[in-house]
């Protein structure tokens, strides 16, 4: 049902497929399309550039040659709430390759974003089917790297492996880099726990213990970030005292914040 693509799977780990496209609408909803049809994966979609390239919240990705935009569809054998650690590994596996490429100060941004000096590098938008509250039909991670260009008008500035680093990556590399990683931490990850993946993304977050302004789809305050809670949520310190627990959302700095 993929129109042309070309076969990528040397570049994954052993038993994982990979197909490259040179431009699709969204490796997601390709991945999507796969998933409704049966494919249980695992299995990357990879694109040279998307036409309609998927966000959060309803957002844009703008997607030109150049960047990595890659989808991975498979079939965890976990129930849906055990997903709570997948955007955390999600985001460390991002980190792992920039730092790879020769990128320092590579922090994680909740939910999943990965930031390089304080702008944002990467972003990961994570969707699934259930067939019901104990059994998933399929979970797609799509994740899109700036290796060479980074939107000028991102609500949260952005940035670019090459314009921190010079260093151009080739996107197969940069996929085969990224998809081992995701692979190894994966293969790693006790399902029941988050705690450890919780620790190792704690200590590389952005924004923990600073005052940050917070946004979700019916509010903005300001508040601190403090800790992942186990269920995944952040906790967020307010100015009356009290702790609030975020699920979904984004976190930008308060002017003047580093
Ligand atoms: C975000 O808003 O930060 C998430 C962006 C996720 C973009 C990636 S690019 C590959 C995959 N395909 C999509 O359409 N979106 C994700």
């Amino acid at each position: 049902m993929i129109a042309e693509f070309e076969d990528w799977g040397a570049s994954a780990p052993a038993g994982v497929g990979a197909r490259f496209l040179p431009e699709c609408d969204s490796t997601n909803a390709v991945a999507s399309k796969l998933g409704q049809s049966g494919e249980a994966g695992p299995l990357w979609i990879v694109a040279g550039r998307q036409s309609a390239g998927r966000g959060r919240r309803g957002k844009i990705w703008k997607s030109e040659d150049g960047n990595l935009y890659a989808s991975l569809l498979f079939k965890p054998a976990i129930e849906p709430s055990d997903m709570t650690a997948i955007p955390f590994l999600v985001a460390l596996a991002v980190r792992d390759t920039f730092l790879r490429f020769g990128a320092d100060d590579v922090r994680c941004k909740w939910p999943n974003d990965v930031l390089i000096g304080g702008c944002k590098a990467s972003g990961v938008l994570i969707e699934s089917s259930a067939r019901n509250a104990k059994e998933l039909d399929y979970v797609i991670i799509g994740i899109g790297m700036n290796l060479m260009h980074f939107p000028d008008d991102a609500q949260f500035q952005a940035t670019s492996l090459k314009a921190v680093t010079g260093n151009v990556i080739d996107v197969r590399n940069a996929f085969q880099a990224l998809s081992h990683h995701l692979f190894d931490r994966l293969t790693n990850w006790k399902t029941s726990e988050i705690t450890p993946v919780a620790e190792e993304w704690t200590n590389s977050a952005w924004g923990l213990g600073h005052r940050c302004v917070l946004r979700t789809a019916t509010d903005t305050f300001e508040g601190t970030p403090l800790r992942l809670a186990a269920d995944g949520g952040l906790v967020v310190g307010l100015d009356n005292g009290e702790e609030r627990s975020l699920y979904a959302g984004d976190i930008f700095p308060v002017s003047g914040m580093e």
